[in-house]
């Protein structure tokens, strides 16, 4: 059945961006997810939103890495684990000068999945990411972490180029 456009119904003016209240932003290091983290501290201080800073040690690339080198999995996870840190120490130190209260996690496993999972376990009203990440191959539409977050999250997502 068509929907007559007179019939549409429109958000109420107090809908989805007025009533954001927890965002998560997703970090890899990357320049993309930098763009991203800017972008949820500015949308964070504008609804006053508490902003969760998320960094996923990727498990399936550190199987595969340690596949192709002689690095055990317990070391390249240390290494991950250290670099995740550092990456969320750094952004936590760069909300200070927004007006907003952040939170850092550290998680392991598929990005994506784990993104998904934890945007509903705190309840997000808003997924921020990159449109791109770390891999970078930026000719071929975006990173497969922001489409399958895209495709698979039930709240809004907003990607930022
Ligand atoms: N390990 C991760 N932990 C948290 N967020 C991530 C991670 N990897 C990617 N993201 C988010 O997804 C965005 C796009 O990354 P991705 O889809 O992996 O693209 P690429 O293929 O270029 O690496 C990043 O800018 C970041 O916001
Ligand atoms: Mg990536």
């Amino acid at each position: 059945m068509n929907t007559a456009l007179e019939d549409t119904i429109y958000c109420e003016p107090d809908r989805i961006f007025c009533k954001i209240r927890k965002i998560m932003v997703g970090v890899d290091g990357s320049e993309g997810a930098a763009r991203a983290v800017t972008v949820a501290f500015e949308i964070g201080e504008l609804t006053k939103s508490k902003v969760y800073i998320v960094y996923i040690i990727p498990l399936p690339n550190i199987k595969h890495i340690s596949v192709m080198s002689d690095v055990s999995e317990e070391e390249l996870l240390k290494k991950y684990e250290i670099n995740g840190k550092k990456i969320l120490q750094g952004y936590e130190d760069a909300a200070k000068d927004f007006d907003i209260k952040v939170e850092i996690i550290l998680d392991r496993g598929l990005a994506s999945d784990v993104l998904i999972a934890l945007s509903e376990k705190i309840e997000a009203d808003l997924v921020v990411v990159g449109s791109h990440g770390g891999t970078g191959l930026k000719g071929s539409g975006m990173g497969s972490s922001t489409e399958r977050v895209v495709l698979g999250a039930s709240c809004p997502v907003f990607v930022v180029k």
